[in-house]
């Protein structure tokens, strides 16, 4: 009986095909999960990685509420032809405090992973109120209204405090001063020692040129920062994983 007899023999007999089936999948899936166990942790840390400020967290939850995502990935793969068009390719440990994450595969538009400093405060007011004024050929819908909503930061410390649960590491001190973080980030006479100790980096300004605190402000701060937190310049990726 020759091999392909044997085969043979498998195939035509269902409850045998299936048992072999699944003792084969067993085994790929051993071999894929099992490493996993043993791993303490499968995102490498990357210095200047940071959870977000208040300002930036609310930017973030309005990019989630207008469905950003639906034309705008964040996640650069590593292929020459991305890397070229955005930048260095995404790390895990640059999304790992994205609850949830917002890489997404459908690009209408470009990826966002690295726009943070790429226009100023003012092409985004503009383009953001009316895409077609900066970019003739755009097909992005306008959000004007992003300037009439006026924020107090009132309930961010809550959104923190639900990030925590879910392992962001937000302190006491963080939660605490959530507030006073959140209004100080868009005024750089203001007291921003706290701030800054805190999240280190974190740009402070008044994003949207009006007075107070809008919407706009908050969805700007988010954009700016976006890809900013690791230098690329000096970072060098652990190659023993
Ligand atoms: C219907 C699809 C669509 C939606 C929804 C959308 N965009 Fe866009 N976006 C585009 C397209 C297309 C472009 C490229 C043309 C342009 O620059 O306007 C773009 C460009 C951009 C750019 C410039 C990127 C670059 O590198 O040049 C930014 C920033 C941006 N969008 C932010 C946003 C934000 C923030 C939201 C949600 C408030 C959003 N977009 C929603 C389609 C969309």
């Amino acid at each position: 009986m020759g091999i392909l007899d044997k085969h043979k023999f498998i195939e035509k007999n269902a409850t045998l095909l299936l048992a072999g089936s699944f003792v084969v999948v067993s085994i790929g899936g051993i071999v894929e999960i099992a490493p996993l166990f043993y791993l303490e942790n499968t995102i490498e840390k990357v210095e200047g990685v940071r959870p977000y400020s208040p300002l930036e967290l609310t930017g973030r939850d309005i990019y989630v509420r207008e469905g950003c995502y639906v034309c705008h990935s964040q996640m650069i793969r590593p292929m020459r032809d991305e890397v070229e068009r955005y930048g260095h390719y995404s790390l895990a440990a640059e999304s790992m405090y994205d609850h949830p994450f917002q890489w997404g595969s459908k690009r209408t538009g470009p990826d966002l992973a690295r726009v943070g400093g790429r226009y100023s405060d003012e092409w985004h007011v503009d383009h953001l109120s009316d895409p077609e004024s900066v970019v003739p050929e755009s097909v992005m819908p306008k959000y004007g209204f992003l300037l009439n909503t006026r924020l107090d930061g009132r309930y961010i410390g809550d959104a923190m405090q639900a990030h925590s649960i879910v392992g962001v590491p937000y302190t006491d001190e963080m939660l605490d001063n959530a507030q006073r973080d959140f209004t100080v980030q868009i005024d750089p006479y203001g007291d921003i020692d706290g701030l800054l100790e805190r999240y280190p980096g974190a740009q402070v300004r008044n994003f949207d040129g009006e007075p107070g605190i809008s919407e706009m402000d908050a969805l700007i701060a988010y954009l700016q920062m976006l890809g900013t937190l690791v230098d690329f310049s000096t970072f060098i990726p652990d190659e023993s994983r």
